[in-house]
């Protein structure tokens, strides 16, 4: 019998809601078919937009959404993409797949988007490719009240109120394909980038995000903020509020990848091993980031997030779909888990990416949608959100084949919510066992528990002949006694517990 050990007296800080953030680029079949298909689709829709994706997002409780890109950012030139749809020009979408992009969703939609999902909003500037003026005019096109061009162009174009940016990414790898710069050289051009994002509404400054480092890349981190730091105090809050962090899960390396759906016990181990890397990241970046911001006033961002396969036989290697099983969703398990455990730190996350692609909440054909396993994780998780940490722990054994793939058998993260709901989210990652679970609250005298579960075989998936293979269930197997409650978690399962 494993004890979990909560003590709720010890509150530990708020999970920002947008650490259940998520992410659409122009890549594949994310924007177009998976969320925007037009207003004259047979697909039922409002306003271009998918009513059931619309609903399913909704439902999940969606707090954010960073667009455009991703790599796609930095070719992004926001002017194409605005006015009537017939005059909007096409360009090569030479980043995934070399397709025609035809600019049909752009900002306007972007920001209706959001509005039917009630989400806050995050664009991605070109920093790679793209001027200055062209990202400070994209800030006053969409931010300014007054008059001024910009404000009179979107007038024109149809929206008279100006629109609140709640995040602005101030350009996207920029090691790589934003542009192969060093971290000085970055660095420089955020200074100058983000001096031009103005806040026109002093109620609502937008919160600046710097591009950071590629997975373990603490060199960048470090010349980053050394460099945005020198000769800048006391303005430097001002100046960044948020430093991104990318890291995705190959169980075979960046090379290989490996297979979404057919993979052994040993390949299970090492996957979630992967997924339990990123506290390391957390905790090594975060040290870099206390030397020069020991308050944490700068959020970690973990912007792009999730598990990257091998695209599904017979599709466009440059659309990035792939399958999604219960091993996708005790990958986000555990990385939920984690950023609720640092929400000192991280500030938002956001998975990558919402529909279609890579480790996706939805998956579309045509007129038919299907929730993945990951799509349940959020909607079980969603009770974190905005609540506050508390303290936890779980007694727990290692489980793997493999010595250097060992992974500890439980994991969980446990918050308040403003009711007074405890949350618990636990998974069991082994392949065989299910475990008996003490819980034990220090002084909580257990009134009511009610509980969700997903389980179902490692390998399962929805497809769009099955789709509900895998779908949470409620689950009321505990067993009640004072300040404890007991019940069994089966192998290879995610579990979420509310107590009160
Ligand atoms: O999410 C796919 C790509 O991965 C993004 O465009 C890029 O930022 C990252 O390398």
């Amino acid at each position: 019998m494993a004890k979990l050990i909560i003590n709720e007296k010890k509150e530990l800080g708020v999970i920002q809601k947008e650490i259940y953030g998520h992410f659409a680029e122009h890549l594949g079949r994310c924007i177009y078919e998976g969320i925007y298909v037009g207003e004259d689709s047979d697909i039922p829709n409002t306003n271009g937009m998918r009513n059931d994706v619309v609903t399913a997002l909704k439902e999940m409780e969606i707090p954010v959404l960073r667009w455009p890109g991703g790599c796609f950012a930095d070719e992004y030139h926001w002017k194409d993409g605005i006015g009537p749809k017939e005059n909007r020009k096409k360009m090569i979408n030479t980043h995934w797949g070399g397709v025609v992009e035809d600019n049909s969703f752009g900002t306007h939609e972007f920001m209706e988007l959001c509005e039917q999902l009630g989400c806050k909003t995050y664009i991605n500037g070109n920093l790679g490719s793209g001027t200055v003026s062209e990202m400070s005019e994209w800030i006053e096109y969409l931010t300014f009240e007054g008059v001024s061009p910009m404000a009179d162009l979107r007038k024109k174009n149809g929206h008279e109120k100006a629109w609140k940016v709640d995040f602005f990414g101030v350009g996207n790898e920029n090691w790589g394909c934003g542009g192969n710069m060093t971290p000085e050289h970055y660095a420089n051009e955020y200074r100058r980038y983000q001096t031009y994002v103005r806040n026109y509404d002093a109620e609502n400054p937008i919160y600046k995000i710097c591009g950071g480092p590629n997975v373990d890349d603490y060199s960048w981190t470090k010349a980053v903020l050394e460099t945005t730091h020198r000769n800048s105090l006391p303005a430097f809050h001002g100046m960044m509020d948020g430093l991104s962090v990318h890291y995705y899960v190959h169980p075979e390396g960046w090379e290989l990848k490996g297979s979404a759906t057919e993979f052994d016990d040993a390949v299970w181990y090492k996957t979630l091993k992967k997924a339990i890397y990123i506290e390391t990241l957390i905790q090594r970046h975060g040290a870099i980031m206390d030397q020069y911001d020991p308050d944490k006033k700068i959020g970690m961002i973990m912007d792009e997030w999730g598990c990257w396969f091998n695209v599904e036989p017979g599709t466009n290697p440059g659309f990035l779909y792939q399958q999604n099983t219960m091993r996708d969703a005790l990958v986000a398990g555990i990385s939920l888990n984690i950023f609720n455990k640092h929400c000192d730190r991280v500030k938002m996350a956001n998975i990558a990416q919402m529909i279609n692609v890579l480790q996706a909440v939805i998956l579309t054909e045509g007129e038919k949608m299907v929730l993945t396993p990951t799509y349940y994780i959020f909607q079980m998780y969603k009770n974190h959100q905005n609540a506050i940490l508390l303290e936890s722990h779980v007694n727990t054994d290692e489980v793997g084949v493999e010595e250097e793939y060992m992974v500890p058998k439980l994991h969980e993260s446990v918050s308040k919510d403003k009711d007074g709901w405890i949350t618990v989210t636990l998974s069991n990652l082994s392949t065989e066992d299910a475990e008996e679970m003490d819980m034990i609250f220090s002084d909580l005298l257990v009134k009511e528990v009610k509980g969700e579960i997903l389980s179902a075989k490692m390998q399962s998936y929805n497809s769009f002949d099955a789709p509900e293979t895998v779908k949470k269930e409620n689950f009321d197997q505990f067993t009640v006694k004072d300040n404890r409650v007991l019940f069994t978690i089966p192998a290879h399962s995610v579990m979420q517990i509310r107590v009160k």
